[in-house]
């Protein structure tokens, strides 16, 4: 079966990479979607964000990357997709990702969300962090590849 990680990656953690490897394991085929969160001001385009992702999983041939405007739903109806991977990092995710899977089951019934937890590890990881932790000078090498950081070095 293949299955859809959609997000908005800006950019990509080092915890979304651990969810789509752990994913790829149970599925045949991990299409990642980058997509627009509208409550979120972009740092990356989405070209950007998707040749990160390209980057990240050189390694996984069971991964691919798309960027695509407009609901989840209608990208899952047109390319026939009924399984959707989330990961869920603490308990306050939780409500903010029940919400998504029950938005995205009333406007398509087949679609059913997996939910897949996170790494303890990993727990605190986010995008915003990373981007909170680099715009202040911290250290990013256990938050994210080294690609994104160049990435960033280059962006800022
Ligand atoms: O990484 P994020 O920001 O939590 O991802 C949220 C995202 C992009 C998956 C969500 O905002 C989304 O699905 N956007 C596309 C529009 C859509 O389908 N909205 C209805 C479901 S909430």
């Amino acid at each position: 079966m293949k299955a859809i990680y959609p997000g908005s990656f800006d950019p990509v953690t080092n915890e979304q990479i651990e969810i789509v490897n752990r994913a790829s394991d149970f599925f045949d085929e991990i299409l990642i979607a980058v997509m627009v969160n509208s409550k979120k001001k972009y740092l990356f385009s989405l070209e950007e964000c998707s040749w990160l992702l390209k980057m990240s999983f050189k390694g996984n041939p069971k991964v691919k990357v798309v960027t695509f405007e407009g609901l989840l739903v209608d990208y899952m109806k047109e390319h026939e997709y009924k399984a959707i991977i989330k990961g869920l990092r603490t308990v306050t995710d939780y409500g903010y990702e029940a919400q998504m899977a029950l938005t995205n089951k009333n406007l398509y019934r087949e679609a059913e969300t997996f939910f897949i937890h996170s790494e303890e590890k990993y727990s605190f990881l986010s995008s915003s962090m990373v981007k909170e932790v680099y715009f202040n000078g911290g250290r990013l090498s256990t938050f994210i590849p080294e690609h994104v950081e160049d990435a960033l070095l280059k962006k800022v």
